[in-house]
């Protein structure tokens, strides 16, 4: 089953210089490929599609302030059961419950910097790739 999934590398991965480091490990998946990536900053209206399901909790504020804090590598990986794979090598969202081995196990401390986005469905994945890559066909 070939998928699509929008990945963000977050303003903590690239400020700590793990650009690299994460995309290797996508790159050393077998089968799977990245086909559209670019390095660019987040206005607050793009944040505000991207997140939109979470407008109003608590964490959303600071969520939008950190994300436009600073240059983000967003990119589209494609193949087999990529959109369940990426977020499993990305692991849960809070980094100190997330297993080592995974990205955020690995390099994360904090539940808001915790280095990825990986979309989590078929139709959030469309979504997403439509608003940071309006031009892929
Ligand atoms: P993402 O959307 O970034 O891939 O992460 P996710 O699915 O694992 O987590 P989600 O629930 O969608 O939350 C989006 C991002 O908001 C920040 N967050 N902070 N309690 C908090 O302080 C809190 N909860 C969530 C995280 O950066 C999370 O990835
Ligand atoms: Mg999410």
């Amino acid at each position: 089953m070939t998928q699509r999934t929008l990945v963000l590398l977050k303003p903590d991965a690239v400020r700590r210089g793990l650009i690299g480091e994460i995309i290797g490990r996508i790159e050393n998946k077998a089968q799977w490929s990245i086909t559209a990536l670019e390095m660019r900053g987040l206005d607050l209206g793009l944040l505000e599609q991207h997140y939109g399901e979470h407008a109003g909790k608590p964490f959303y504020e600071p969520l939008v302030q950190f994300m436009s804090s600073g240059p983000i590598v967003s990119m589209v990986v494609e193949g087999d059961r990529v959109i369940e794979g990426v977020r499993t090598l990305t692991g849960p969202t809070d980094p100190i419950a997330a297993a080592p081995g995974s990205i955020r196990g690995d390099f994360g401390t904090i539940v808001r910097e915790n280095l990825v986005h990986a979309s989590d469905s078929e139709e959030s994945a469309q979504r997403e790739i439509k608003l940071f890559f309006p031009g892929l066909v």
